[in-house]
């Protein structure tokens, strides 16, 4: 398939878990994309080197998500690396996926985590979208993605639920902005997948068997179970589907 063939990308956490994936999909796909990391350039490099040797085209760049300066700065980057090979900074996907979890109850919650949390999950993804507007060609996609544990009350997530809740009403609030230039906006709600963010329950064979008992499939989620559905959404196939949460929860706590 080469649904996205003279499209851009741009992957937030692109570098790892789900948004290795989905940046490894679009790449088939037929997207330029570029891979966004935080401090694993290591890991970027490889997802680049893969999509690259697959038949498509990426290239890495890492930028501080927690400041609008370093947002900033990962648009001049990618800007420049655009301009050479196409002459514009133009892009067409932004998927919003970088994102970190926080484990801990209201009571055990502190104050500089629930800050960081805040930072990446919320603010982060607002800034990303602001920031791309000059840059987001008509009939562009923002995919962002989201948690079940907004639809779910699972316990002891409470701050981490509520930063994802942020998604899901930006994701609503925006599609109304962005539908007159035709660019939809999508979020995916995944509830447990087997990636780096979750090692401390993949290696608990108690947490394990709880993660995998929430999908009406007894499984986990794989990395590639969202990247399918990132893929839809990006895809010119989608165009009549905006401002959703689509749940990718393999049928948890249905
Ligand atoms: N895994 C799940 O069960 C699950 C379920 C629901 C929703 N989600 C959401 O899915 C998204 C991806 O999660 P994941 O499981 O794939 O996580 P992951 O395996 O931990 O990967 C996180 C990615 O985000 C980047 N990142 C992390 N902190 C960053 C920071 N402060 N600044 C810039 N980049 C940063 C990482 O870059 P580096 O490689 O450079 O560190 C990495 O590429 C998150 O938004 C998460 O909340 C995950």
């Amino acid at each position: 398939m080469s649904n996205l063939m003279g499209k851009v990308a741009i992957v937030t956490g692109g570098s790892r878990g789900i948004g290795r994936a989905i940046a490894q999909r679009l790449g088939r796909e037929g997207a330029t994309v570029a891979v966004h990391y935080g401090t694993n350039l290591g890991a970027a490099q490889e997802v680049v080197k893969e999509i690259n040797s697959s038949g498509g085209s990426a290239f890495a760049v890492g930028a501080d998500l927690s400041t609008l300066d370093g947002i900033q700065t990962l648009y001049a980057a990618v800007g420049s690396e655009l301009v050479e090979r196409f002459g514009t900074t133009a892009i067409d996907i932004l998927v919003n996926n970088a994102g970190t979890s926080l484990g801990a109850s209201i009571a055990d919650t502190k104050e500089a985590d629930f800050d960081a949390l805040m930072t990446l999950n919320v603010k982060a993804p607002f800034f990303m979208i602001q920031q791309a507007m000059p840059h987001l060609r008509n009939g562009g996609r923002i995919i962002q993605i989201s948690s079940a544990v907004t639809r779910i009350s699972l316990p002891g997530v409470p701050a981490y639920s509520m930063s994802k809740a942020t998604i899901n009403a930006l994701t609503l609030s925006l599609a109304n902005e962005l539908g007159p230039r035709g660019i939809t906006i999508n979020a995916i709600a995944p509830a447990f997948v087997a990636t780096d963010l979750q090692a401390g329950m993949l290696q608990d064979p108690e947490s394990y068997q709880f993660g995998a008992n929430f999908s009406i499939f007894g499984r986990w989620g794989e990395p590639k179970n969202i990247a399918d559905i990132a893929a839809f959404l990006a895809s010119s196939e989608s165009g009549w589907v905006t401002g959703q949460v689509i749940d990718a929860s393999g049928g948890s706590h249905l």
